[in-house]
């Protein structure tokens, strides 16, 4: 584990902040702030922050609720504008593509490279052919100081600024291990953005966001329906395993609606999929790990797992990181089980680490 203290991991996602706190416990990675705050309709629209003082008053809110001390904080910035991409670029030392790595970018990305924050990573270097692979992460400078900006108006310290792809990853590394062989894609679907990353040999390969999510079945509930976004949200996740308000009437369209849009929305996830076994020379995606609140609906999983011929299961989040139910509610983090991994990965960050 890397040197330092666990920063808290906050993720301002389009329909809520998730928040999550760790401590080593005897040697065990520990859950032992959890919150959650769902923002109203319209806070981050396509992306931008459009209400930044209802994300500052449930940065606020979950502060005194949970009496949190540490305002060190771990951020993620919405995937909508940011680019990433793997980049197979000539051997060079460190500080050669320090130089170069602006020009590289340029060639990459569609948006004026003064306009954007860039980071890179050497994933591997392959002498043998001359060559090392570079993932390159550019994100709209924006955007991410738009995030900085929010923490800091809500008295927080930004430490961190990440991306959902990795941080899902992070919670996937902490949880089960990278995986040494084989290949693995996690899925990250939530309200508005749907994150694709996919590991091979452990080093992540191919990424991709998608600009959909559960959104778009809600807002198809309510259209087809004729009623409001709050009571066809409530339709859609009762659908999924809960209870709408002790009733369980839901009006027989909605399990078909929610079908059909399903099918559209993992056909997208699909085709990424395809396109990366097309073009990376792999025959076949191992496993597959969905999260965000939108894998909740059993027929996401089971639409990919029919279609990419690999099973597919949730991932979760706590299945090697404890849980201190005396500061955590349970029934509340169960809720939203799903939703958290973003906030876990970014909680496994500290603050002493090389960023
Ligand atoms: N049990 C459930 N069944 C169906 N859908 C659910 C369930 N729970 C949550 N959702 C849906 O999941 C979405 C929220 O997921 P999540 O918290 O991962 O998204 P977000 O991080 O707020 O948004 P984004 O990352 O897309 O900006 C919403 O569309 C919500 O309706
Ligand atoms: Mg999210």
């Amino acid at each position: 584990m890397a040197e330092g203290n666990y920063l808290v991991g906050v993720d301002i996602g389009s329909s809520s902040i998730k928040l999550c706190q760790l401590k080593d416990i005897r040697g065990k990675r520990t859950l032992v702030k959890f919150g959650y705050y769902a923002l109203p309709p319209q806070t981050i629209v396509d992306g931008h922050v459009q209400n930044a003082p209802a994300i500052v008053e449930g940065l606020n809110q979950l502060y005194n609720q949970l009496k949190i001390k540490r305002r060190e904080v771990a951020l993620a910035v919405s995937g909508h504008a940011v680019i990433i991409k793997k980049m197979a670029l000539p051997l060079m030392t460190s500080a050669e593509l320090d130089e170069q790595i602006d020009w590289e970018a340029e060639q990459q990305i569609p948006y004026d490279i003064k306009d954007v924050q860039i980071d890179y990573d050497v994933l591997r270097k392959r002498p043998e052919q001359g060559q090392m692979d570079v993932l390159l992460v550019a994100a709209k400078k924006e955007d991410v100081n738009d995030a900085a900006q929010i923490a800091r108006d809500a008295k927080l310290k930004p430490m961190v600024i990440d991306v959902d792809a990795f941080s899902v990853q992070n919670a996937f590394e902490a949880n089960y291990g990278l995986p040494k062989d084989g290949t693995v894609a996690l899925i990250n679907i939530g309200a508005s953005l749907t994150t694709i990353n996919i590991l091979s040999q452990g080093i992540p390969s191919f990424t991709r966001n998608i600009i959909n999510g559960g959104n778009a079945i809600t807002e198809e509930i309510q259209k087809r329906l004729g009623i409001s976004w709050d009571e066809a949200e409530t339709y859609k996740t009762g659908i999924a395993g809960g209870v709408v308000d002790g009733r369980s009437v839901v009006p027989s369209e909605v399990p078909q609606i929610i079908k059909q849009v399903v099918e559209g929305l993992s056909g997208e996830i699909l085709r990424s999929l395809d396109f990366y076994l097309a073009t990376s020379g792999e025959k076949e995606i191992g496993r597959v790990f969905v999260a965000g609140g939108t894998a909740n609906i059993p027929e996401v999983g089971a639409a990919i797992e029919r279609r990419a011929k690999a099973p597919v299961e949730l991932l979760d989040p706590f299945k090697d990181i404890a849980v201190d139910l005396k500061e955590v509610n349970g029934d509340m983090l169960n809720l939203h089980r799903a939703q958290v991994c973003v906030a876990i990965g970014l909680s496994l960050r500290k603050d002493k680490e090389k960023v």
